[in-house]
């Protein structure tokens, strides 16, 4: 498809101690990372090498908080329990009432994003196209989402709702998920292969599986650094996310 996607969110905050019961405004903030990183207006797209600069492409995706519930009714876009669980894990039991958490809104309509509390160093994790619609969508960790409250370093810039917003949009992840092997794929053309994910702060270029002079695209959302150091979608993967678009999430959004 042309032009640019326009995709409703609801965010369900699922709190157990206040202080994961978000405000608003880090709500508000985490949309307005995913709208720069999705069209690259991230101002921080500057720092994409110049070997890769040229492949740093606008995803033509936005995403706005819901204005219009499932039953017609007007909405924030934003719902809130407290729940008895002191952290979940990635069993989906988040993604229900009976199990602690809120309900998915549908999924053929919504994007649905999770806040809350989460278990054994998990910052998110996403669903990719196809699944149960009850699941869809992404779950992300309450200090993980968004740049401001609870928001904690380094992973305070909103960036692991990109990269679960990408795997919802049915990209994987850079180094194929072979380990640290070199026969794992993206499924995506033009970035390099790739060993294992890159963490922390690489310096550039990293190499692995012969992939030099330029090496890994260690600051593409879809690797595991920080998040200061991704900043870029590459041309490759904006194909295979209006391809996911325009194929299993054809009905969502306008
Ligand atoms: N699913 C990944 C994890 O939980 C997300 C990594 C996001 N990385 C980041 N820099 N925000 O480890
Ligand atoms: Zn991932
Ligand atoms: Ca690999």
């Amino acid at each position: 498809r042309d032009g640019v996607t326009r995709i409703p969110v609801v965010v369900h905050v699922v709190w157990n101690t206040a202080d994961q019961n978000i405000a608003d405004d880090q709500i508000t903030s985490q949309i307005e990372v995913l709208n720069q990183d999705f069209r690259r207006t991230n101002a921080d797209v500057t720092d994409t090498p110049s070997a890769f600069s040229a492949l740093a492409s606008d995803g033509r995706v936005e995403f706005f908080l819901a204005e219009t519930a499932p039953d017609g009714s007007a909405t924030t876009g934003i719902e809130r329990r407290q729940t008895e669980t002191p952290s979940f894990g990635d069993d989906d039991a988040v993604k229900s009432f009976g199990s602690g958490g809120l309900d998915a809104w549908p999924a053929a309509d919504y994007l649905n994003i999770w806040v809350c509390p989460l278990g054994g160093g998990l910052l998110g994790y996403a669903q990719f196209p196809g699944g149960p619609s009850d699941t869809d969508g992404v779950v992300i960790l309450h200090s993980g989402f968004g740049t401001n409250g609870t928001a904690a370093a380094p992973f305070d810039l909103g960036r692991t709702t990109t990269h679960e917003v990408g795997h919802w949009l049915n990209l994987n992840h850079i180094w194929g998920d072979d380990g640290t092997g070199c026969f794992g794929t993206d499924n995506v053309s033009d970035t390099p292969n790739q060993g294992g994910p890159n963490y922390g702060r690489p310096a550039f270029p990293h190499l692995s599986c012969d992939n030099g002079p330029d090496g890994d695209m260690f600051m593409n959302y879809m690797d595991y650094v920080d998040d200061a150091v991704m900043v870029m979608f590459s041309t490759g993967q904006v194909a295979r996310m209006q391809a996911c678009l325009d194929g299993p999430r054809s009905s969502i959004g306008q």
